[in-house]
């Protein structure tokens, strides 16, 4: 499973890079708003808090696919490893062309529909990224979704992953996992819930009480080896 974390707050980057087995941060037009602050410093400081090996999703804007090639040649002005997201419109998909062909990499957003992320993985995006609660929240099935568009993945032999996204709970993550998803992108609330359980927390707690109990308080292997 390939993890990247769907948000524009640094420090919640910063957290996630330091305790998960992060492979990148996603962003939407929503989150940069949301940040609310220059487009450039938003990504300068994700990449900061990334680091160079780690990959960073932006996406373009534009109506018509000649201002979405401007806004992805920009992007990758300002960050040259970028990978560019673009909604799987027409235009979008006119857009995918021309950006594979410049070796661009491509993340396809914005599919609710196999037949979509068909197409745009045809013309060369890289990830394919389905909204799964977004789905769900119509009765319309995001893992199904999801689930298909890996299947048309294996049939076809495309050069593609699915990007599962929009999620609300643990449980869509993990049936989005069991699917056979290659990678998720998750907000940080969620993200955090990947590992609560609360017999997790009993049972660590137990094992330091029984520790504790005969080695000293506060003791760890380091003490005693
Ligand atoms: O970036 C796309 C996806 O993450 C959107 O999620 O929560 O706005 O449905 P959400």
């Amino acid at each position: 499973m390939i993890y990247m974390l769907d948000t524009a707050d640094i420090e919640a980057i910063k957290k996630a890079v330091d305790l998960y087995p992060l492979a990148g941060v996603t962003t939407n037009p929503s989150i940069i708003a949301k940040a609310n602050r220059p487009f450039s410093d938003i990504i300068r400081d994700i990449r900061a808090a990334i680091g160079p090996d780690r990959m960073l999703h932006a996406q373009v804007m534009g109506k018509t696919a000649e201002v979405m090639i401007e806004e992805a040649q920009a992007m990758r002005e300002l960050d040259a490893d970028i990978i560019i997201k673009v909604p799987v419109t027409p235009q979008g998909i006119k857009a995918m062309k021309a950006l594979k062909e410049r070796g661009i990499r491509i993340t396809a957003t914005a599919i609710l529909t196999p037949q979509q992320a068909l197409m745009a993985a045809v013309a060369g995006a890289e990830f394919l990224a389905p909204y799964v609660n977004r789905l769900d929240n119509i009765c319309a099935d995001g893992t199904q979704v999801a689930a298909e568009i890996a299947h048309l993945i294996d049939v076809y032999k495309l050069d593609a992953k699915v990007l599962a996204a929009s999620f609300k709970n643990v449980q869509q993550v993990h049936e989005i996992a069991k699917a056979g998803a290659q990678s998720v992108t998750i907000a940080p609330d969620v993200f955090d819930q990947l590992l609560v359980h609360p017999l997790t927390d009993s049972g660590v707690a137990g094992f330091v009480s029984d520790w504790e109990g005969v080695y000293g308080e506060g003791t760890t292997v380091l003490d005693v080896i």
